[in-house]
C-alpha cells in the first residue's frame, strides 16, 4: 500500500501515508489499552499489598456518636421531574429551603459544580412530596444512614467493638449488627434523609454536572439535637474505647434553633470530649457546613477537642477559610490540584497544631483529606498515628469498592485521574514527586509532620456516592490506631 502512493514521488506523501497508518493502527490496535490496563494493575496490586501489610488488634474498641435516619437514594433528576421542579434562570444559595422555587435554585447550584452539600427543608409540604417522588420510583433504594452508623458498620466490618450512639426506629435497628452496642433513645419514625444523586455529564436544563455526586434534603429534628448525646456519654467511660469518632455535627447547620440552643448542645458535647482520657484518640468528620456562626461554633467546641481530622475537597478549602479569616467559601474546585489541597491542609494543621494542651484541648495531629483522585493523611511524627501508607492505601481502596459498590476492584472499572507527576505545593521552585506505579503510594516528611498520598482508582461505573466518605475515613482510620 505504502508503495503505490509514492508513484507521485515526495517523501511528503510517504510520511503522511506512513503517519496516517500509525494512526489508523493506534486507534484500532490495542497497544494503548493493554498498556494502561498493565499500569492499573500495577497500581492496584500496590495498594493491595500496602493495604495488606498491617493488621488491627481484634480487641480495638470504637464509638461513634452521633445520631442514624433512613436514607432514600434516588436519581436526582427523576425527583425533579415528578415534582416538576424547573431549571431556575439563576442559581442561588439559600440556608434552608422554603419552597420549590428555592429548591430549584440551590439544587441547580451545586449541580453545575458537582459538589456534595445537605440541607434542611422547613416547608413539609415540600419535603413529603420530594420523599413521595422518590418512593414511587422503583429504582430508589432504602438504606440505614446518617454519618455514625455508617462509620460504625465500618469498623465493626473491620474487626473493631463497636459502641455507636444514635436513636432509631426498631425497624432500623435490625440493619444494625448485633455485635455493635447501640444506645439512644428508641423513635415510632426515623428521620428521613433523602439523597439525590447524579452521574457525572448529567444534564438539567442549561446545567450539567462536572462530576457525580448528591445533593442532600432533609427535614429531620433529632439529629440536629444530638438526642443521643447523654445516653452515649452514660456508656462512654465504661466502653472505654481506644478511638473515640465524631460526625453527624452538620446536621446542625442551618437549623432553626431557638437562640442559645445549638451553642448549648454544642457546648456540652465540648464538656464530654474534654471529659475522655488522653490515651483515647478523638476524630471528628467534618462534613459540610454552611453557616459561618454554626462552623465557628464547631471548631470552639469540637475541632480544639480532636486529635484528628477527616474531611473532603470541599470542606477543607472552608474550614481553612474559616481559620484564617472567619468567612466562608462555599464552593470549590471538585478537581483540586494535589499543591493546592497540601498547601491547605499544611495551613490548618499548623493553626491547629498549636492549639495548646489545656482544659481537655488537643494538639491536632492527624488530617486525613479524601478527594475524588486521591487521599492523602498528614500526621505528626512519632505520635500515635501508626502506619499511614497502608491507611493512605486502605482509604483509596474503599473510595473504589464503595462507589463501584463491589469489595473486588476491576480495572475494567477504574481510571486514575493523577498526573505522573505532582507538585508538593504551589510555592515556586516546589520539588515535584514522581507517582510510581509500582509503589502507589507517596510517603515523606517535612517539619514535624509526614505525609502519604494514594491514587484513587477512580470508579468509572457509579453505583452510590453517598456515605463514601464515612467509609473511606474509617478505613482510613483502622489502620491507624
Ligand atoms: C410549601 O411548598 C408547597 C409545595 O411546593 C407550596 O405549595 C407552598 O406554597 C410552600 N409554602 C411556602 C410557605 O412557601
Ligand atoms: C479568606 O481566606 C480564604 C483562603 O485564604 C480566601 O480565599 C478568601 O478570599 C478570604 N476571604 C476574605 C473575606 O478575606
Ligand atoms: C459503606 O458502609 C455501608 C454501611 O456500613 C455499607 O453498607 C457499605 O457496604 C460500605 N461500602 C463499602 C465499600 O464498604
Amino acid at each position: 500500500m505504502v508503495t503505490l502512493t509514492i508513484k507521485t514521488g515526495g517523501t511528503c506523501i510517504l510520511s503522511l501515508t506512513i503517519l496516517l497508518l500509525a494512526f489508523v493502527y493506534k486507534r484500532h490496535g490495542d497497544t494503548d489499552g493493554d498498556e494502561l490496563k498493565a499500569q492499573l494493575n500495577t497500581v492496584l496490586n500496590g495498594l493491595l499489598r500496602a493495604e495488606q501489610k498491617v493488621g488491627l488488634d481484634p480487641e480495638t474498641r470504637v464509638a461513634v456518636g452521633f445520631g442514624s435516619c433512613l436514607d432514600l437514594i434516588a436519581d436526582g433528576l427523576s425527583v425533579l421531574d415528578r415534582v416538576g421542579a424547573e431549571p431556575p434562570v439563576r442559581p442561588r444559595h439559600v440556608n434552608e429551603i422554603s419552597s420549590l422555587t428555592e429548591f430549584e435554585e440551590i439544587f441547580a447550584y451545586f449541580f453545575r459544580h458537582g459538589a456534595a452539600a445537605e440541607r434542611f427543608v422547613s416547608n413539609d409540604t415540600l419535603f413529603s412530596s420530594l420523599t413521595e417522588a422518590a418512593r414511587n420510583i422503583v429504582t430508589t433504594q432504602y438504606k440505614m444512614g446518617g454519618n455514625a452508623p455508617v462509620m460504625a458498620s465500618r469498623f465493626h466490618q473491620e474487626g473493631c467493638k463497636v459502641l455507636l450512639g444514635a436513636q432509631m426506629s426498631s425497624t432500623l435497628k435490625t440493619e444494625v449488627s448485633n455485635d455493635i452496642q447501640v444506645v439512644g433513645d428508641e423513635l415510632s419514625e426515623d428521620d428521613v434523609h433523602l439523597l439525590l444523586e447524579y452521574s457525572k455529564g448529567h444534564r438539567w436544563g442549561q446545567y450539567q454536572a462536572q462530576r457525580a455526586n448528591r445533593f442532600i434534603v432533609h427535614s429531620d429534628v433529632n439529629n440536629p439535637m444530638l438526642v443521643s448525646l447523654e445516653s452515649f456519654a452514660d456508656e462512654l467511660s465504661m466502653f472505654s474505647p481506644n478511638l473515640l469518632v465524631i460526625g453527624g455535627i452538620q446536621m446542625m447547620d442551618n437549623f432553626p434553633f431557638q437562640p442559645g440552643q445549638r451553642e448549648a448542645r454544642l457546648k456540652k458535647l465540648g464538656q464530654l470530649l474534654a471529659s475522655i482520657p488522653k490515651e483515647t484518640s478523638i476524630h471528628f468528620e467534618m462534613a459540610s457546613f454552611a453557616e459561618e456562626s454554626c462552623l465557628q461554633d464547631v471548631v470552639e467546641h469540637i475541632l480544639y477537642y480532636t486529635d484528628s481530622l477527616g474531611m473532603n475537597e470541599q470542606e477543607l478549602p472552608n474550614l481553612f477559610s474559616l481559620l484564617s479569616n472567619g468567612s466562608m467559601t462555599l464552593i470549590s474546585d471538585p478537581y483540586p490540584r494535589v499543591a493546592t489541597t497540601l498547601d491547605q491542609m499544611r495551613a490548618v494543621y499548623q493553626i491547629l497544631r498549636d492549639t495548646p494542651s489545656v482544659n481537655g484541648r488537643r494538639k491536632l495531629s492527624r488530617l486525613h483529606v479524601h478527594t475524588l483522585a486521591f487521599q492523602a493523611i498528614l500526621t505528626t511524627k512519632n505520635s500515635r498515628w501508626k502506619n499511614a501508607m497502608s491507611a493512605a492505601a486502605k482509604a483509596s481502596l474503599t473510595a473504589n469498592r464503595h462507589t463501584c459498590g463491589s469489595d473486588y476492584i476491576s480495572i475494567e472499572k477504574a481510571k486514575i485521574l493523577l498526573d505522573e507527576s505532582f507538585s508538593m505545593s504551589r510555592d515556586e521552585g516546589s520539588p515535584r514527586v514522581q507517582f510510581q506505579y509500582d509503589r502507589p503510594v507517596s510517603c515523606w516528611e517535612e517539619d514535624d509532620f509526614s505525609i502519604c498520598l494514594a491514587p484513587v482508582l477512580v470508579c468509572t461505573d457509579v453505583v452510590q456516592t453517598g456515605g463514601g466518605g464515612d467509609n473511606i475515613s474509617s478505613a482510613g482510620l483502622v489502620l491507624q490506631i
